[in-house]
């Protein structure tokens, strides 16, 4: 074998051999187990705390509440959508209280124009515009839908 080529390969040799290092150094231990991530990710995010209590529970001390709302549009969105996250609150109840939203930019977290947004999903206004000095609820309050009748609006708009 000429030198030249001898050389090269032991070049190509230690190309692989640097490449084999550097990728048993850089790649995570768990890398792969389950598939193309870190598999000791999942167990990383199972250690989180949990947050969320789901609406079921909700409804446990706010049957009134929720049975208010079974009217409203909103019906299918989770308390906690709204809300926030609130184990602590039911939870703590006593102690701990749960953020209630207030204010046209939360509504408009949803409903505010964006060229982005299916508006067939979700209607949208342009915040702006839309009855501009008042707060949404006045007009439509997720708990209390049935006062939407009291605007005089043409009953084909909702
Ligand atoms: C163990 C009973 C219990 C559970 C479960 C519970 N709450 Fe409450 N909640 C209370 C009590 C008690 C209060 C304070 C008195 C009140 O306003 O009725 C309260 C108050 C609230 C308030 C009003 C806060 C304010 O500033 O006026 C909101 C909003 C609320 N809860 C939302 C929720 C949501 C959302 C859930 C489910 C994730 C939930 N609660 C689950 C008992 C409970
Ligand atoms: C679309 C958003 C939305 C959803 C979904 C929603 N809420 Fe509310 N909730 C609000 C707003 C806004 C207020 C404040 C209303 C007000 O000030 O009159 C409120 C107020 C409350 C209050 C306080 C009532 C009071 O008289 O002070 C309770 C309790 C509550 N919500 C519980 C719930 C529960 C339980 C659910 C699920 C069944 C739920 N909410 C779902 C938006 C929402
Ligand atoms: C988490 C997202 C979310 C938030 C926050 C939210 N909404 Fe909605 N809203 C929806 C969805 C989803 C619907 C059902 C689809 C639709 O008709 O837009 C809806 C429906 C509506 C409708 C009926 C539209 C129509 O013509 O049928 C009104 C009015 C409305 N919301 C007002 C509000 C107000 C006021 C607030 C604040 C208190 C609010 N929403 C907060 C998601 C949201
Ligand atoms: C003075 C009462 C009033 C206030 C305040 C008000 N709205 Fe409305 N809203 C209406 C009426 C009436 C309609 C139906 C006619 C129309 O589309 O203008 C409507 C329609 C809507 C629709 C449906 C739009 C569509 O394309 O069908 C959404 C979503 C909505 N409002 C959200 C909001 C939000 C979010 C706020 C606060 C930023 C708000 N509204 C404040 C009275 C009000």
């Amino acid at each position: 074998m000429p030198p030249q080529i001898k050389r090269l390969l032991l070049l190509f040799g230690l190309f692989i051999g640097l490449f084999l290092l550097a990728r048993y150094l850089l790649i995570p231990e768990s890398f792969g187990k389950y598939g193309h991530y870190r598999g000791n990710s999942l167990y990383e995010n199972m250690e989180l705390p949990i947050q969320y209590a789901g609406s079921e529970s909700c409804t446990e001390c706010h049957a009134d509440v929720a049975d208010d709302k079974e009217s409203d549009i909103h019906d299918n969105l989770s308390c906690e959508s709204c809300h926030g996250p609130s184990l602590a609150h039911v939870n703590a109840s006593e102690t701990i209280g749960v953020e209630k939203p207030s204010g046209r930019e939360f509504c408009g977290l949803c409903h505010s124009r964006h060229s982005a947004r299916d508006r067939n999903v979700v209607f949208q206004i342009d915040l702006a515009e839309h009855n501009a000095d008042k707060d949404c609820i006045e007009c439509h309050n997720p708990h209390k839908p049935w006062d939407l009748k009291e605007q005089d609006t043409p009953e084909e708009a909702f």
